[in-house]
């Protein structure tokens, strides 16, 4: 499905009717990696995942780079165009930044967070230099820059070794990303706020998801993470690295699903309902 927004087309996959939850994906990949979890999601509930611009099939748009909170901000105006007024907002890693700039932005709009192998805190200014140097090597040498170092790093040793159709469904999401896309995502990542003072301000449902063997963002930080909000609940997935949904995808919908469907019932939903 596609819609013009802010002059580029943004495309999404969704599943189900009821009550909204937006899945946002990870770098470099796109919706496709939410396919496990829209097709389990308990009835009553509409899954909604869309390609953020430049990847999957969404259109680049002219913004030079993807910052944190315009990617929010595309969030919302797809939320607006759709209708929807309160959503539950999943996001995995980048995904997981712009979740907290879609608090800090459009706070009102969340109904719960779902929060998986991400981190709250800024980019050292080491790790920004890294993604800067990485931005320029993507440009000048081509996705193989980015994808052959990373993907070893995002799926566990057992997925690597056991799961080839998990193996070779990251690889292709990563390889069909550009070059182009890639460089804004980074700079954007690198350029993001800190977000670990909105923490305390986060309170709505919370539920921590993380791969128990992630090496990109440890199970310390999803042990922090939840920590620093208030009634937050971490979940660790056994056996995954940084891609829990698609590596161990049974556990993660079985807290996810869990976790929707003991959500507080939502009287703005119930209102627009009433009065749709
Ligand atoms: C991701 O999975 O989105 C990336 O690992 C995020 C990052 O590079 O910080």
């Amino acid at each position: 499905m596609g819609l013009l927004l802010d002059g580029f087309e943004i495309e999404w996959r969704e599943r189900g009717i009821g009550d909204a939850v937006l899945f946002v994906h990870g770098f470099p990949l796109n919706s496709a990696m939410w396919g496990p979890q829209l097709a389990a999601l308990p009835a009553g509930w509409r899954g909604i995942a869309p390609d953020l611009r430049g990847f999957g099939a969404s259109e680049p748009g002219d913004a030079g780079v993807y910052r944190m909170d315009l990617l929010a901000d595309d969030l919302a105006a797809l939320l607006d165009r759709l209708g929807i007024e309160r959503t539950v907002l999943c996001g995995l890693s980048m995904g997981g930044y712009i979740a907290f700039e879609f608090w800090r932005r459009h706070e009102d709009r969340v109904r719960a967070l779902v929060l998986s192998d991400t981190r709250a805190g800024a980019d050292s200014t080491e790790a920004r230099d890294a993604r800067r140097a990485l931005a320029q090597q993507a440009l000048a040498l081509g996705t193989g820059a980015v994808v052959t170092p990373m993907l070893p790093r995002l799926l566990s040793p057992a997925t690597m070794r056991k799961k080839p159709g998990v193996v070779a469904m990251v690889r292709a999401m990563m390889e069909e990303t550009a070059a182009e896309t890639m460089a804004r995502a980074l700079l954007g990542m690198a350029e993001r706020a800190d977000a670990e003072p909105l923490l305390r301000t986060i309170d709505v449902p919370v539920l921590v998801l993380w791969g128990e063997h992630d090496v990109i963002t440890n199970r310390g930080q999803g042990e922090w993470l939840a920590r620093g909000i208030r009634g937050a609940r971490l979940e660790l997935i056994p056996g995954a690295g940084h891609l829990p949904n698609l590596e161990e995808p049974e556990e993660f919908n079985s807290a996810l699903n869990h976790f929707l469907v003991g959500l507080p019932h939502d009287t703005l939903s119930t209102r627009r309902v009433l009065s749709a």
